[in-house]
């Protein structure tokens, strides 16, 4: 179908053969050919300096929907929404620290620390649309397949909508963290015998099947949500575009949702230059990073190993819609290795600003940007931390208590014995040591 008349003010269109549909339609994907689909507004009836006030105006308002980091760009997210499902969201800091920019080589390195969403993940902003999208199409269930984080997402904002949600993760994958809080949340949860891209084809198949809505980042929605991390970004820095936004990538929806935000704020009139991408894979989980080495001439399944467990996914469902936001920006596609993965999570968390195993692959490409001659040091870069440093534990406790050799910047606990004298042994030399002498002397 194509719209002939006046535009809605938001439809949906296939990426694939262009088929237009309705913005209330529920499929997944598109209803003539099975492709992809994509959100559209009509271009919002305001100039870019009214909307730049409104959005302005919006963050300093009472606590609500409307402060929400998400429903505050309610004009490019999803105008037509009334009634959303919002904790509220988003409004996450633009943190800079001197150690993390000498580890990386970067001078003006600054970091979206998405982390400090309601459940610890930039999962809450595609969600609070996804969720809402739900309720205004009347579902009567939700689901979705996961590495955790969107799982645990969507527990919590189906709970707050009162709709059932049907959650499939691989078994024993899974951080601990987002299994824990999917599970508190409230959603049913299926531990699959297989890897995520098992569980993203059944969910499909068992969404269909059972007639249950599915939010997984192939719906769009969740797309619109999860732009609002540029553009909140981009807010922050006056509206003054950073030279890169680097950005860890997996299933690769986020790299769309980056893609669509800056082409969009672009084409309003919101910034005066397009930024470029740098998606991240990690090198056990990087089919995207090839197909970028061939310039994108093939797509490529891999069955993926690496420890940031989020992004261990080996043939991401939003891969056309990824090749057109690299494209669309000039932007690349890096592979790290699971070892730079971990050295600049030690970094990230030592310098206590902290994040989840996948996040820290942002930094890493960083590093390796600057590296390879393509970032100058001196370049503005902006890497997004998409997840909490809680989220995986188990992850953390092995890299400090257990790994042998001890790895950078490994933080070895010590048991004594409850008295005095074995705090004395411990401390006796070292940095400790001159910290009690210091006491002792002063006392
Ligand atoms: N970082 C974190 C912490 C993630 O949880 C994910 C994806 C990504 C990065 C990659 O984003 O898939 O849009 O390229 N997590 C999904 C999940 C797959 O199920 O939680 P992407």
């Amino acid at each position: 179908m194509r719209f002939q008349t006046e535009r809605p003010v938001t439809w949906q269109v296939c990426i694939a053969c262009g088929n237009e549909m309705t913005e209330l339609d529920a499929h997944a994907r598109c209803s003539t050919c099975g492709g992809l689909l994509e959100v559209q507004h009509r271009p919002p009836a305001l100039t870019a300096a009214e909307l730049i006030q409104r959005f302005t105006e919006r963050r300093g308002q009472a606590p609500g929907a409307p402060t929400s980091g998400v429903w505050r760009f309610r004009e490019v997210v999803l105008p037509s929404a009334q009634d959303v499902v919002s904790h509220p969201e988003g409004n996450t800091p633009l943190l800079q620290r001197d150690v993390i920019d000498r580890w990386a080589g970067a001078d003006r390195l600054l970091l979206k620390h998405e982390g400090h969403n309601p459940t610890g993940s930039f999962k809450d902003r595609g969600m609070t649309v996804g969720v809402t999208q739900a309720r205004r199409i009347g579902a009567r269930a939700v689901a979705c397949a996961s590495t955790g984080n969107t799982s645990a997402s969507l527990a919590a904002y189906a709970a707050q909508a009162g709709l059932p949600a049907l959650v499939l993760v691989p078994a024993d994958q899974v951080a601990i963290g987002k299994l824990a809080q999917t599970l508190a949340y409230g959603a049913r949860t299926l531990l699959v015998r297989g890897d995520f891209d098992d569980c993203l084809r059944l969910v499909e198949e068992a969404s269909r099947s059972l007639g249950v809505y599915l939010l997984n980042s192939i719906n769009p929605f969740r797309i619109e949500g999860q732009k609002t991390i540029v553009l909140e970004l981009l807010q922050q820095l006056g509206w003054q575009p950073p030279d890169w936004i680097v950005l860890p990538a997996g299933n690769l929806g986020n790299t769309a949702a980056f893609g669509k935000a800056l082409l969009e704020a672009f084409r309003w009139g919101l910034i005066p230059t397009l930024p470029r991408l740098a998606a991240v894979q990690a090198a056990g989980a990087a089919p995207f990073a090839r197909s970028f080495a061939d310039d994108f001439e093939n797509r490529y399944a891999v069955r993926a190993e690496t420890v940031a467990t989020a992004i261990r996914i080996g043939d991401p469902a939003s891969f056309e819609r990824a090749v057109h936001a690299i494209r669309e920006t000039n932007g690349v596609v890096l592979a790290v290795t699971d070892e730079e993965i971990l050295e600049a999570k030690a970094v990230v968390d030592g310098s206590g600003v902290g994040c989840e195993p996948a996040s820290a692959a942002s930094v890493a490409g960083v590093r390796d940007l600057v590296r390879r001659g393509l970032m100058a040091p001196d370049q503005h870069a902006v890497a997004v931390l998409t997840g909490h440093i809680l989220k995986d534990p188990g992850l953390l406790l092995r890299y400090h208590r257990e790994m042998e050799p001890p790895p950078p910047g490994a933080n070895r606990p010590i048991e004594i014995a409850a008295e005095l004298r074995a705090i004395e042994a411990v401390l006796g030399s070292g940095v400790g040591g001159v910290i009690l002498s210091e006491k002792t002397e002063s006392s």
